[in-house]
């Protein structure tokens, strides 16, 4: 299992600070990027990335919830992100956009709100590096895991595993300390959490701690 820390939940007043808190502990650093149209919420644009780049040598996955992705990539990919991972639900052309994005030489990824289905996504299974399963509807740090998520991360290890493919799978939304182990059973490689990590009195600590619980 890998750890991805979301910055969302960090101090934006300090973010390297924060960021240098969890660096020798995490897999990834986890980015999201919103615009306040395809989620309700604004977040960080490409000069933040390319100015943390300078300062962490951890690879940097870049979530955008952004409407119109394809007019971005192209920054995010010279800012320093190491995967960009975009909505199914913001790309008319999917295939498209991802092939756009490993035009750059990084990884691509495709994420899926709560409500839509797998089968969307399944003719582009074997383009992408990551599939990123919210696990809550996108826009918010720190709200509740929904439980119906858990059947939708097996069906996906196990189409996965029908079609002899190699992509990640990632969670993002709710997740902590109770749900990790099972999150990982179920069948996620890439753990997303900011609230659980960044608001715990000893971040290091608790990615840790989360290890620890799928070790169990
Ligand atoms: C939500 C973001 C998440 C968020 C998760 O839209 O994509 O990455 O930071 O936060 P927690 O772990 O607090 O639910
Ligand atoms: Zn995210």
């Amino acid at each position: 299992m890998k750890i991805a820390p979301s910055i969302l939940s960090a101090n934006f007043a300090n973010l390297l600070e924060d960021i240098k808190k969890v660096e020798k502990g995490a897999d990834l650093l986890h980015i999201d990027v919103m615009d306040g149209h395809f989620v309700p919420n604004i977040t960080i644009g490409p000069v933040v990335v390319k100015s943390l780049r300078k300062f962490s040598s951890l690879p940097f996955d870049v979530h955008l919830m952004i409407e119109n992705p394809d007019l971005y990539i192209e920054d995010f990919a010279n800012s320093g992100a190491d995967n960009i991972t975009v909505h199914q639900e913001a790309c008319l052309h999917l295939h498209r956009t991802i092939q756009k994005i490993k035009g750059y030489g990084i990884k691509a990824g495709v994420s899926l709100n709560p409500a839509t289905p797998l089968e969307t996504i399944k003719y582009v299974l074997q383009d992408v590096d990551m599939v990123l399963i919210m696990t809550v509807n996108p826009g918010f740090g720190g709200q509740k895991f929904i439980d119906t998520m858990f059947k939708k991360i097996e069906d996906l290890r196990l189409l996965r595993e029908n079609l002899g493919l190699k992509f990640e799978i990632e969670v993002d939304g709710g997740i902590n300390l109770s749900n990790v182990a099972e999150l990982v059973k179920a069948g996620a490689d890439i753990i997303v959490a900011g609230s659980a990590i960044f608001e715990s009195q000893n971040p290091m600590e608790t990615i840790e701690r989360f290890k620890e619980a799928v070790r169990k």
